[in-house]
């Protein structure tokens, strides 16, 4: 890279997001662990800005008062919005005056703060960001409450299995030993088709195969987790191993994750770009 030089750079993508111009009166919440705050500190200072009659509650878990990100940031904005934003930090390894907020968030502790604090039924959507157990535990509990799983987002740091992923934008090597089956995939990405054959025996993901052939594959986590690798299954079948990025709907339309799918038919085709 030299200065001057030009960037081709992806659209934003995902589902943890709101809609910015229907907030008069709405009540989010956010659940946050560590660097899972920088979503939603963006997300808790738009929609208080964007409406008056807007609220916010924030819960936002960490080790210690040490460990807390943005926490100027957070008091300057409890400052501005004192009656809309409910700011609660909860420290796993501190003692907090109330013991509510001092430990791990487990499911009673959970429970008791959904009773006390925030209220389920005054909620209009949830936002998750954190560990994969803390979202779990958060959106199961969520649910078992009564709350519909469509208004719970959530965002994970990583899951997946590690040595599955592709190495840099190359896709893992794999060994073709002759005469064996393999699986024929064709994507389409940018308006372009290619072909690429997967053996069997390697058990690799589509992603994996298409990276093979072309550097451009889109992907982020190789996880299961961001969605970036989205592609629509318009023949053949796959398995997949995690999903932690498409909602249900998604997968009823044929969109699968291509960085945790392994072809389970002959052939695959997959289309990146609808
Ligand atoms: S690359 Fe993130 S879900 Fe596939």
């Amino acid at each position: 890279m030299h200065p001057g030089d030009e960037l081709d750079v992806m659209s934003p993508q995902g589902t943890f997001i709101t809609r910015l111009e229907d907030l008069d009166g709405r009540h989010l919440v956010g659940i946050a662990a560590g660097s899972g705050i920088t979503p939603l500190m963006a997300l808790a200072t738009a929609v208080l800005e964007r409406s008056v009659t807007s609220r916010f509650t924030l819960v936002y878990t960490n080790r210690s008062r040490s460990d807390v990100m943005f926490l100027d940031d957070l008091a300057d904005l409890k400052d501005r919005y004192p009656s809309r934003l409910a700011l609660h930090h909860v420290l796993s390894r501190e003692q907090r005056t109330a013991p509510l907020l001092s430990g791990r968030i487990d499911e009673a502790k959970l429970r008791t703060m959904l009773d006390v604090l925030i209220r389920p039924a005054t909620v209009d959507e949830w936002f998750l960001c954190g560990p994969f157990d803390l979202v779990q535990l958060c959106r199961d509990t969520l649910i078992d409450v009564g709350v519909d799983r469509t208004h719970i987002r959530h965002e994970l740091f990583t899951t997946g299995e590690p040595g599955q992923a592709p190495v840099g934008s190359v896709g893992r090597p794999v060994i073709v030993v002759p005469d064996e089956p393999v699986c024929h995939i064709r994507f389409t990405l940018d308006g372009q088709s290619a072909d690429v054959d997967s053996p069997a025996s390697a058990h690799e993901t589509v992603l994996n195969a298409a990276l093979r052939v072309r550097a451009d594959v889109p992907y982020a986590c190789a996880g299961g987790v961001c969605g970036t690798c989205r592609a629509r299954l318009l023949e053949g079948d796959v398995r997949m191993t995690e999903n932690y990025a498409l909602e249900p709907e998604e997968l009823e339309r044929g969109y699968i994750l291509t960085c945790q799918s392994h072809p389970t038919t002959e052939s695959v085709v997959v289309d990146y770009d609808v």
